[in-house]
């Protein structure tokens, strides 16, 4: 009888509930419809509009009339690039001069972290820990949302195969599923508990779609693909920041399959706002409304205005095509006021969600801002998130890590000083960031203090032919007990607009490493990048290499960490690496083709150069540990499937190594023969374990029939009865498998 009354008054409960909200999400619309009813067709474009501030710009600026007078007429509904409460609360209360006093939006790019820095976003994916990536986007949420920032452009959601593309810094790598999972987790971070919150921010998805495939890796290029390809690849990681929420997306600068992906009414209108049924708004990429005059898709700003709205695109961006050419396209009849409301309403409905017509300076308050502006608390999460960030690439001989009384340590290479490198692209520079950002021989000299004799030589700059400061690094290293080299790409040669033709390790380093690697001393070397390098000759020769991406505010704290041992790394790559550029794109789920390379030995009438390894020099999901993760003893519940019966495949995992650690456990399953043909494997799962020496677990992965799903010729998502292998493994490459088929 008390379960029934619980029953009953559980159900009451809920449907009470029900009503409540549809109460409030009826409230909100109706809110909505009031304010659009009074709007003017001016006042409904001017929402519409979206220009820079004045205190920073990330594209090409326009140089036009009084922004302040167009807030006060109306004509504006957002702005980028406004930062801190003042600035905000003055233009918000310029807003309120306004007729109808709709309040701005605030938008800035809050990629990874605002205040405090945190590990660029490929550098986080390394971790392949989603909670500790929503941690990340949480904190860089709060402190944005105190400085009176409403909306953050990210996450960024492409899927990149190439890492000459300088974008691939701000992603999560190769992989739909691994990416899928991050974007979802950098959603619910960036928006919390819910927009209305004022330590929420709005998340905006980009950019939408397949940015990632622009050809031959330069960036704002053209992506030409399969929609098979675009559906099973690029699209995913959007769908799951929808799923999770996204109060909006943006769309992308690329032309896709010939038509730009901002007059794209497939990607914008079929896909997004139709079969996925979004809610949110679409705004578009800095300019990328009038840059369909240059792709040669639109003869001037009128039709090009003509081209957004009709695909889809809500808010103008920077491109003025809709302030100058919307009011006259609806006098002449070529755009329908439906379509004006559609894209007003969608704006509108976010800024009642973000409580901004109750409270338009609800994100002005000085007090929080200072609250947040130097948080212990969040020093502490970005050094722990940076730990979790680092890739153990090689470990010879356990040189790993290093005994905290070694007595003369020498610190070489043009990273070692470096200061706000550590923070990678789209990082925000304070006057106060060379007392606050750890570098990385501050960091070794944090951990060791006076303990060890800490030697250090330049040696090269970053990118010049210069051999002059060798001599120096090579006397260093002889009076060192090991030798730590810091070296990479500069910061700032990744990111947007930052693709590189050539991706090997810049100027005369990879000559410095040869030289005191002479000097016969051991030799760590950390590598600091916004993507997949290529160092072949220092990863043959030196026996340990860390790949510290971009680490953030406490870099060097937390590579010190790892180097002595106080953290054992755990990271695995998020994307493959090349042997040179010619083999680039390469890419762990790649079909097997008719003549398929399977080992080095045989090249002839394979697809494969001639010329060079069929493997990466690095494989996706690969990463070491100074522990030793060994896997055994893979079997599944059962050699068959149905679709509503689920088997469940298990290994034994054991650290048989003298650390405790951390182990990504990672799920690949192959579908042998498919109406199409499939991938030779697709990561479908993974699982993070601990484990201390000596220790085993058994690691168990439901295999359901979404795990088997497909687009097939038609598009149709399915899976097909057959044959197929699971894998289990710590990388894509080293696997324990076995075969089970779907009746
Ligand atoms: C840039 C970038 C986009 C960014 C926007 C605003 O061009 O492509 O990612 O959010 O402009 O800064």
């Amino acid at each position: 009888m008390k379960k029934f009354r619980n029953n009953l008054f559980g159900s009451l409960l809920s449907i009470s509930t029900f009503f409540v909200c549809t109460a409030q999400r009826k409230t909100v619309e109706q809110k909505v419809d009031s304010v659009l009813r009074l709007m003017t067709l001016d006042e409904k474009i001017g929402q519409m509009n979206q220009y820079n501030g004045d205190w920073d710009a990330t594209g090409p600026i326009t140089k036009d009339g009084d922004k302040q007078n167009q807030i006060r007429k109306g004509m504006l509904g957002s702005m980028l690039n406004v930062t801190g409460v003042e600035h905000t609360r003055q233009l918000q209360e310029i807003a309120m001069e306004s007729r109808l006093k709709i309040p701005l939006l605030f938008g800035q790019d809050i990629i990874h972290g605002y205040r405090t820095i945190f590990p660029i976003p490929l550098a986080e994916a390394s971790s392949w820990d989603t909670a500790t990536i929503r941690l990340s986007a949480r904190i860089a949420a709060t402190e944005a949302a105190a400085a009176g920032v409403q909306w953050t452009f990210a996450p960024m959601v492409d899927i990149a195969r190439d890492p000459r593309w300088g974008r691939v810094m701000e992603g999560a790598g190769e992989d739909p599923y691994l990416g899928s999972a991050i974007a979802a987790a950098r959603v619910r971070g960036f928006q919390g508990k819910g927009l209305g919150n004022t330590d929420a921010l709005m998340a905006c998805a980009k950019h939408f779609a397949a940015y990632g495939a622009a050809i031959g890796g330069r960036d704002y290029n053209s992506v030409d693909m399969s929609d098979r390809t675009l559906f099973e690849i690029y699209l995913p990681p959007f769908q799951a920041a929808v799923d999770a929420g996204a109060a909006t997306l943006m769309n992308s600068f690329n032309d896709l399959n010939g038509v730009p992906a901002t007059g794209n009414r497939f990607l914008q209108r079929d896909i997004l706002k139709g079969n996925w049924k979004f809610k949110g708004f679409v705004v578009s990429d800095w300019g990328s409304i009038g840059e369909m005059i240059n792709h040669g898709f639109a003869k001037d700003g009128y039709e090009a205005a003509l081209e957004a709205v009709t695909a889809g695109s809500d808010m103008d961006m920077e491109s003025r095509s809709y302030i100058n050419n919307l009011s006259r396209l609806v006098k002449e009849g070529k755009v329908k006021i439906q379509l004006i409301d559609d894209a007003v309403r969608r704006i509108l409905r976010k800024k009642f969600e973000m409580g901004l017509f109750d409270d338009p300076f609800k994100f002005c308050n000085k007090e929080r801002e200072q609250r947040q502006w130097n948080n212990a608390e969040n020093l502490r999460a970005e050094k722990m998130i940076a730990e979790k960030s680092v890739v153990l690439l090689k470990n010879e001989n356990h040189l790993l890590p290093l005994n905290k009384q070694t007595k003369t340590i020498a610190l070489v290479g043009p990273f070692v000083k470096a200061v706000r490198d550590n923070l990678g692209f789209w990082s925000y520079s304070w006057p106060d960031d060379t007392v606050r950002i750890v570098t990385q021989f501050q960091g070794i000299e944090n951990k060791l203090g006076t303990n060890a004799r800490l030697l250090y030589a330049k040696g090269c700059e970053i990118n010049d032919s210069s051999q002059a400061g060798f001599a120096e690094a090579i006397e260093a290293a002889k009076r060192a007990d090991v030798v730590i080299m810091s070296l990479g790409e500069a910061s700032d040669w990744s990111g947007e607009a930052k693709s590189r033709s050539n991706i090997h390790l810049p100027g005369v380093q990879e000559e410095l490493v040869k030289a005191v690697s002479m000097t016969g001393k051991p030799v760590v070397v950390l590598i600091n990048a916004g993507r997949p390098l290529i160092f072949n000759w220092t990863a043959d020769h030196v026996a340990a290499i860390l790949y510290t991406w971009w680490l953030g505010t406490e870099a060097g704290d937390a590579i010190a960490d790892i180097l002595f041992g106080d953290y054992n790394p755990s990271a695995k790559l998020p994307i493959s690496f090349p042997r040179t550029e010619g083999q680039i794109p390469i890419y762990y789920n790649h079909f097997n083709t008719g003549r398929p390379a399977t080992s080095d030995s045989d090249r002839f009438y394979r697809s494969a150069y001639i010329d060079l390894s069929i493997y990466p020099k690095f494989p996706f999901g690969f990463g070491l540990s100074y522990a030793e993760f060994t896997y055994s003893n893979i079997h599944l519940s059962s050699s068959s499937m149905r679709a509503n019966q689920p088997i469940k495949a298990t290994v034994t995992v054991t650290n048989t190594g003298n650390y405790d650690g951390e182990e990504t456990v990672q799920l690949y399953i192959q579908d042998l023969v498919g109406s199409v043909v499939r991938p030779v494997k697709e990561l479908k799962g993974f699982q993070k374990i601990f484990l201390k020496k000596g220790e085993s677990k058994q690691v168990s992965f439901t295999i359901d029939i979404d795990k088997l799903k497909f687009y097939n010729s038609q598009l149709k998502y399915q899976a097909e009865p057959g044959d197929f292998k699971i894998y289990i493994g710590g990388n894509s490459r080293d696997l324990q498998e076995a075969p089970f088929s779907l009746k």
